[in-house]
């Protein structure tokens, strides 16, 4: 038999933890700025450089082009179910009513990879960034101390040396906003909507500042020619690129988490949902397209901030730290927002018995998760200080093209199931628009390197053992404990 939360049991769970305290305060307007204050962060401002500098050169804008549409489909997945299952949650809780026990847990276990990891590497273009604020203020902190054993480190001089110790900014940043987690700072409407009005504004001003200095040779060849190795250039290195600018357009899902204290959620959901990915798309095509005309696409090699390389270009100095400043605030509301996701998502499968109760033990001065958020302090910490860039994106890439798939699936196997439920907004083309998700997804997880697919199964492996010799033992919906 197979294990599922009915709607209805996640209704009623809903009412009850509004009745705890959680407020119906957020209109469409919020909830498109909640959705672009999780997605305008590290993808664009660090993720674009790698990708035109290794993958694509200046074809990275159609990798962005690419990933838009993958996402397009997915969020309109998102969308349906949103509308229709307007709980705080995620593609975990969809998966519970849908799919059964067993997928959500599959679901609740690959999110690891894009809040977790998604969290980390945020933290490391932070961290690169920072760095640069710092020495623009003569502090240099020493090279080895901010950067992974993995990675080599880029001189002033432009050539590379040795690999790093540990990139203790990357470090310091999870740690302090998992502590301000702890103390259950709620990140409020108002302070989100600031911080994205400020990073807009940045991108616009760099839009608009390095318009006049793009030297259009940067734009030949537009695609480079292949090195003779997949994903290196030419149109496979488009398709790789995509795959990993895709970590751009993540967070789109995490207005879904918001269901709860949305004014009218079966409307303002999908507005939230689909408002912020288009937002965010035309954002980051002509970003790119800017940023790759500024500079040849060969000066990102190895280059952490890549958005103050090319904007160094402009000559207005003066605006090079307030620029970074507006990017460290940008990265910060993505951590924590991806670290509060994280804590979020595995409180609710605490809850459900699948994890220890450990993860869902709430504070009982503070009101928040704590010994959950300590464990993500640890663990994110270890993975920023310790792990290069492109490994931890392309695992969050990998990890949440998976998760989105199911969640395609999702919406296919629940219309033929729940043809009853209402739904405020459906996606079209059922199931064809579904079914474009999950092969875009697919299409896309295959651009990226083999290491990154070994890593998915080692870990969904780790989680299968995991399910069988505890969560399937622990879970309350089958010990009949709801
Ligand atoms: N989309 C988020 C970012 O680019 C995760 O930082």
């Amino acid at each position: 038999m197979r294990f599922k939360k009915t709607i209805q049991q996640l209704l009623e769970e809903q009412t009850s933890t509004n009745e705890k305290g959680l407020k119906r305060s957020l209109g469409p307007f919020n909830l498109v700025a909640l959705g672009i204050g999780a997605i305008v962060g590290a993808g664009i401002f660090s993720l674009t450089g790698i990708v035109a500098s290794e993958n694509a050169g200046p074809a990275v804008i159609l990798s962005f082009v690419l990933a838009g549409i993958a996402c397009a489909f997915c969020a309109l997945c998102y969308a349906e179910y949103a509308s229709m299952i307007p709980v705080a949650g995620s593609a975990y809780t969809y998966t519970y009513a849908t799919l059964g026990e067993f997928m959500a847990w599959i679901i609740g276990w690959d999110l690891v990879l894009e809040y977790a990891l998604a969290s980390a590497t945020v933290a490391v273009s932070w961290s690169s960034y920072a760095v640069k604020l710092l020495t623009q203020f003569h502090i240099n902190i020493p090279v080895e101390l901010t950067a992974s054993p993995f990675d080599p480190i880029k001189l002033a001089d432009g050539t590379t040396t040795k690999a790093g110790i540990i990139n203790l900014p990357a470090v310091f940043i999870v740690a302090l906003l998992s502590l301000v987690l702890v103390k259950g700072t709620k990140e409020s409407a108002t302070i989100n909507n600031l911080l994205v009005i400020l990073k807009i504004s940045v991108i616009i001003l760099f839009i608009a500042l390095g318009w006049s200095f793009i030297n259009p040779e940067h734009y030949t060849p537009f695609i480079p020619e292949n090195t003779g190795e997949f994903g290196h250039f030419g149109w496979s290195g488009i398709i790789r690129g995509a795959a990993v600018v895709f970590f751009g357009f993540i967070g789109f899902d995490a207005v879904s988490t918001a269901a709860q204290e949305a004014k009218n959620p079966q409307k303002d959901m999908p507005i939230g949902i689909i408002g912020s990915l288009l937002v965010a798309t035309v954002l980051y095509v002509a970003f790119s397209y800017v940023m790759t005309g500024l500079v040849p696409y060969t000066a990102f090699k190895n280059d952490a901030s890549p958005a103050a390389t090319a904007f160094a270009v402009t000559g207005y100095h003066f605006l090079n730290s307030a620029l970074i400043i507006a990017i460290l605030a940008g990265y910060t509301s993505v951590i924590l927002v991806m670290l509060m996701g994280q804590s979020r998502v595995f409180y609710s499968m605490s809850k459900d018995g699948l994890l220890p109760a450990f993860f869902s033990h709430v504070h009982p001065r503070f009101k928040t998760p704590w010994k959950s958020n300590l464990f993500f302090l640890v663990f994110v910490s270890l993975l920023a200080g310790l792990v290069p860039i492109s490994d931890l994106g392309h695992m969050v890439s990998i990890g949440t093209l998976f998760a989105f798939s199911l969640v395609a699936l999702g919406v296919i196997i629940l219309r033929k199931t729940n043809p009853e439920i209402p739904r405020s907004f459906k996606v079209p083309f059922v199931p064809l628009i579904p079914i474009l998700g999950i092969g875009v997804c697919l299409f896309l997880m295959t651009g990226l390197p083999i290491e990154s697919w070994e890593r998915l199964f080692i870990w969904m492996a780790i989680g299968i053992v995991f399910y069988f010799l505890y969560s399937k033992k622990h879970s309350k919906l089958r010990n009949k404990k709801y």
